[in-house]
């Protein structure tokens, strides 16, 4: 077995990893482990991510189990909306957010993480002193995600409530991105100095907008929570995520964010000609590739490989998959997949 590195992560986010390619999964903590299943027996969702010890253990399921390079931490984009003014809560049909609509968007609150996210601080500071020697991620989800999930109550398909509000009152749309994320920001600030050596914005569902859209709506305010991080932590690498956005990635590339996740739909040597090089990139396997058994995941995973090597990125490149992985994967397969991605250089 493999094993795993505790500095290619950093390394290759910023363009300098010399050594092993380093893997982490999205959902890496979740559904798919027996240990979180068992967990999730004796507690909910809300509990788990906001208890310390809880979101520690989480955490740190799949570091023991697997030589992976990086963790995240366990939460989710949408635990800090509660401290805004919209509570949910996750059903068997994804998470069901509590008076949604346009009011709520546009009457948001101020997000306090030192009033009321100490949990987060609580649960980085246990789980950095466990882990000492692999780098932990902190995230939030992007405005657009966020607003999203506010109008809608959930996960959309169209985002018909979300793209009305865009045409109809583009300034209250644009008061509205503001205001998020300033909190979002001021969130991210906060993860940064409990411990989190790196960041990731999950933008999951922006690729719905098209390239005016996103230069007009989105890009601006990117711009201005990644400069708002590297204002006070210049050295804190910043990960942008989206899917499926080829159509974006340009214009996500002036973001400031370090590195871009690619989803499986586009080959990464054709995004690294799109983008300039200092930037990393992150991802490419269809997770339903990890649901497989490894003798049909293999060739897949060859694939990414090759191309990456072919593109000459492979000192910025971070091996992911480029959605979160699904309850049904394969234990044995995500073992095998780290393993052949740690001796392939
Ligand atoms: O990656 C990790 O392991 C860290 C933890 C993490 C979770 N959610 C835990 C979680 C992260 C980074 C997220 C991000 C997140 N949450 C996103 C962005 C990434 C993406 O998937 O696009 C989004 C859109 C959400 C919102 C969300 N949370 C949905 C739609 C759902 C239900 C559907 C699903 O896939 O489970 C969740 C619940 C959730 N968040 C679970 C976990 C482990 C499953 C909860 C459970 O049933 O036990």
């Amino acid at each position: 077995m493999s094993n795993y590195s505790s500095d290619s992560f950093l390394n290759a986010l910023n363009g300098k990893n010399k050594s092993q390619i380093p893997v982490w999964f999205m959902r890496q903590a979740g559904r798919y482990l027996p240990e979180y299943m068992a967990v999730k027996k004796q507690s909910n969702f809300r509990t788990m991510s906001h208890t310390p010890e809880l979101m520690k253990e989480i955490t740190l399921q799949p570091m023991r189990k697997y030589p992976l390079d990086a963790s995240i931490m366990f939460s989710d984009i949408l635990t800090c909306l509660e401290y805004m003014g919209s509570t949910f809560e996750f059903t068997d049909h994804g998470p069901k957010l509590a008076n949604a609509g346009i009011e709520t968007v546009k009457n948001l609150g101020n997000l306090d993480p030192v009033k009321d996210m100490m949990f987060v601080r609580d649960g980085i500071q246990l789980i950095k002193k466990e882990l000492t020697d692999r780098p932990l991620i902190g995230f939030v989800g992007a405005p657009f995600t966020l607003i999203s999930y506010l109008a809608e109550g959930g996960t959309s398909k169209e985002f018909i409530i979300t793209k009305r509000f865009l045409f109809e009152d583009p300034k209250g749309f644009n008061a509205a991105m503001t205001h998020i994320s300033t909190q979002i920001a001021n969130y991210l600030k906060f993860q940064i100095e409990s411990g989190v050596q790196a960041v990731q914005i999950f933008d999951s569902w922006v690729g719905v907008l098209s390239q005016k859209e996103y230069e007009n709506f989105i890009l601006p305010h990117m711009k201005y929570i990644v400069s708002e991080v590297k204002k006070t932590y210049k050295d804190t690498p910043v990960i942008l995520y989206s899917q499926p956005t080829a159509h974006l990635f340009e214009l996500m590339a002036q973001t400031g964010a370090n590195a871009l996740s690619v989803d499986w739909r586009t080959p990464l040597s054709q995004v690294a000609k799109r983008v300039p090089q200092n930037i990393t990139l992150q991802g490419n396997v269809d997770p339903i590739v990890m649901t497989l058994d490894w003798e049909k995941a293999k060739p897949h995973i060859e694939y990414i490989l090759e191309d990456a090597k072919r593109a000459e990125i492979l000192d910025r490149f971070v091996f992911n998959v480029g959605h979160g992985v699904t309850p049904f994967t394969n234990t044995a397969t995500v073992a095998q997949t780290i393993d052949y991605v740690h001796n392939y250089r």
